[in-house]
């Protein structure tokens, strides 16, 4: 392969993420690292922040109707919007360190942060994983990074959702925090956008739903194309090496 044509294939390469080259360039090249410590770390704190927040934010709209004992002996519902509170924090610092990352990191810790929509080939994969996943198609292509399907699904439901969370949630806490905190003062212009506190806590209520679906595909998926799919999935999110089968 020439020069010029090599370039385009790593181009095509990084915005569809079928990198054939990598995975069929020799026998002996079965693993490509993929996703680097950070990703794979700020992945899963990002799960425990979330869990924790779903949790407790469930509790926080729809509170237990009672509590046994007396009202100045229990604080429950304190400890459950601290926890809240506190995976909140983990979950906006950490994006804001995976944004770096993306930055700094190889062109996979970019993925998160862009889709490349004016390019027909990242369509296509997106259509041809489209049909793997409706059972419309016999035999799935290889990806080296997240596939273009995923991609999809990680920028425009769980990204813009979690930025619209972290808006929505300081902007709450500031109300609690009083006028002048850093919060109030960052975020406080979030509420009269959405008319007023009490549809900031709809909305935000809402996200949690959307994240939530988010979760159940985003599962699912990874489950399935572990066991169904041609290369490894839930271990590369461990591991950072992705493991081809064939
Ligand atoms: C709160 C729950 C979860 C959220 C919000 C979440 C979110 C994400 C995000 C945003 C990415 C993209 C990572 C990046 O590019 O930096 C990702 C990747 C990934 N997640 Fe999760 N995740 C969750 C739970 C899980 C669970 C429970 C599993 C394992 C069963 C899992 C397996 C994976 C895998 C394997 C990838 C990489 C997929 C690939 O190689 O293309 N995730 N997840
Ligand atoms: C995936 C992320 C998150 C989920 C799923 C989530 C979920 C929820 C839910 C369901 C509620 C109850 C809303 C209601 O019905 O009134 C809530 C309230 C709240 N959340 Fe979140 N939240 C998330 C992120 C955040 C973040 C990043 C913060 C920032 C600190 C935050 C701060 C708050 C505050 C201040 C309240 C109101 C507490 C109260 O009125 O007692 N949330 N959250």
């Amino acid at each position: 392969m020439n020069a010029k044509a090599t370039t385009q294939y790593d181009e095509r390469a990084a915005v569809t993420g079928t990198d054939e080259k990598a995975v069929s360039g020799g026998k002996s090249i079965k693993s490509v690292y993929v996703y680097e410590a950070p990703v794979r770390i700020w992945h899963w704190i990002n799960v425990l922040a979330i869990t924790t927040l779903c949790i407790t934010g469930y509790f926080i709209g729809s509170p237990l109707p009672t509590m046994p004992g007396e009202a100045t002996n229990v604080f429950v519902m304190g400890y459950i919007r601290a926890a809240h509170f506190i995976a909140g924090y983990v979950m906006a610092i950490g994006l804001v360190v995976r944004a770096y990352w993306a930055v700094v990191g190889n062109h996979h810790a970019r993925e998160l942060f862009t889709i490349p929509i004016f390019s027909s080939a990242y369509w296509g994969e997106v259509w041809a994983m489209f049909k793997w996943y409706h059972f419309l198609s016999q035999r799935p292509n290889r990806y080296v990074g997240h596939n273009p399907l995923a991609r999809l699904a990680m920028f425009g439901l769980f990204l813009t959702t979690a930025v619209f969370m972290i808006c929505t949630g300081f902007a709450m806490y500031g109300e609690g925090a009083q006028m002048g905190s850093w919060a109030e003062r960052a975020f406080g212009w979030v509420i009269p956008l959405m008319g007023q506190s009490q549809d900031v806590h709809t909305w935000h209520h809402m996200g949690m739903w959307l994240i939530i679906f988010f979760i159940l595909m985003h599962v699912y998926a990874a489950v399935r194309e572990d066991i169904m799919g041609r290369q490894s999935v839930i271990s590369t999110m461990v591991s950072g090496y992705r493991t081809f089968k064939d």
